[in-house]
């Protein structure tokens, strides 16, 4: 523990980590590693505190990583500041309602569980954690392409229709089987993530990797995730980066399910998903892991509200830490809210009871915000209640964290 204290503080002095990792080790070093009931968790920082003691370096490391310098991880949390909520009084709010319908899907929660691979990295439980967590606390829920557990236990262990993300191998034939098990796995939409066509640098995977001393070879040696069981995946990349537009269709002429664009940014996209017949879209930049120096999703927003016009639902992911950052989106007009890290920090923290304890605690800030604003209802939640400042706030007390 001592090297891994020396080498978060070197972390805490890089120049590509500085304001990120130095609060994290202070949260560690503070407050984390006297927590060991889910119950006394208090926000999901706490809980990344704890991922972190929890989880192997490497994994963190692939858990926690932006790209090149992190830019767009921290612009996702940056962006809130320029968003202030409005709130009204002498609403009656004394029945609040977080429940929503999207596509067809009713959960009891505006906070879809986003797809993250790999979730046997952070703990034994796995998906089947999620999905089961997903389940107790009535939430939605997306399942990557990289899932280390089998999608027809994933959907059994959720008992409610899931969604599937796709990674289009450049074999269409490969895709095409994928899209087909999903469907019969009983998956009712599909969302395609288009947002790295060309790799991306993780650096500060790199960094935590060089913390494990771990064999990894030993792990990873051969592995193949479940979804390619039974297909020819020798020279196949799991990315296809000649598509285009015309994928949406493609897809539909082979697929009943619901198909979603994941990685939409700019309204002139979300328009162009629309016109080739997009069921939905997630704007998301990955959670800062695909392009670096982007803006934060929260102020991609209002631009792709605009373009779609409420002609499909728009679903926002990244850097969504704190119920009244959701507040936010839904008053800009997304339908529904996605997040990645911190339900697998619940994960890698405490299994299944972890992940219940982080949507147990974001449902619960949502709906203090909810009824602290005069909106019972998600429905209620409009452009009326938030503020655009034009500009982000510099850092001070703005929720970034505990330490803050
Ligand atoms: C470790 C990790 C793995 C991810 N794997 C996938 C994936 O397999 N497919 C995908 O579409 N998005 C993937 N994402 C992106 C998430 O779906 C989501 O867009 C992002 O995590 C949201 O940002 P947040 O982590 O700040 O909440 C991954 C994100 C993380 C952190």
């Amino acid at each position: 523990m001592n090297s891994r204290r020396e080498f978060l503080k070197y972390l805490a002095a890089s120049p590509l980590l500085t304001e990120y990792s130095a609060f994290a080790q202070e949260v560690e070093e503070t407050l984390g590693a006297r927590l060991t009931d889910p119950s006394e968790v208090i926000n999901v920082f706490e809980m990344e505190a704890l991922a972190r003691e929890k989880i192997p370096p490497a994994h963190f490391g692939y858990l926690q990583t932006g790209v090149d310098s992190d830019a767009t991880l921290r612009a996702n949390r940056a962006g809130f500041t320029r968003f202030q909520i409005r709130p009204r009084r002498l609403v009656d709010v004394s029945s609040p309602d977080l429940s929503i319908d999207i596509l067809g899907t009713q959960a009891k929660s505006p906070i879809i569980i986003c797809p993250v691979g790999s979730q046997g990295a952070y703990h034994a439980d796995a998906e089947l954690g999620t999905a089961r967590a997903a389940k107790a606390v009535g939430h939605h829920m997306i399942l990557s392409t990289q899932s280390s557990t089998a999608i027809e236990a994933v959907a059994e262990a959720r008992d409610e229709p899931i969604w599937f993300q796709l990674y289009p191998t450049n074999r269409w034939a490969n895709t095409v089987a994928m899209l087909q098990r999903a469907e019969a796995a009983g998956c009712t939409a599909v969302c395609l993530t288009i947002d790295l066509p060309g790799g991306r640098n993780t650096e500060t995977q790199s960094l935590l990797m060089r913390e494990d001393d771990r064999d990894c070879s030993v792990c990873h040696k051969g592995q193949a995730k479940p979804i390619f069981k039974g297909l020819d995946m020798k020279g196949v990349m799991l990315n296809d980066s000649s598509l285009t537009w015309s994928v949406i269709g493609r897809m539909k002429e082979v697929t009943n399910m619901k198909v979603l664009i994941k990685g939409i940014e700019v309204g002139a996209d979300a328009a162009l998903a629309v016109q080739h017949g997009a069921d939905g879209i997630v704007v998301s930049n990955h959670g800062g892991r695909a392009v670096e120096t982007e803006r934060a999703t929260i102020e991609c927003l209002p631009e792709i509200v605009a373009a779609v016009n409420g002609r499909i639902p728009i679903i926002v992911d990244g850097g969504f830490r704190r119920g009244t950052d959701i507040y936010k989106a839904l008053s800009l007009g997304a339908t529904a809210v996605g997040i990645g890290r911190p339900y697998c920090w619940g994960l890698g923290a405490f299994g299944q009871a972890g992940v219940e304890r982080v949507l147990n605690l974001l449902n619960r800030e949502l709906t203090i915000a909810m009824m602290g604003s005069g909106t019972p209802t998600i429905a209620s939640i409009g452009p009326d209640y938030v503020h655009d400042v034009g500009h982000r706030i510099e850092r001070g007390r703005m929720g970034f964290g505990l330490l803050d």
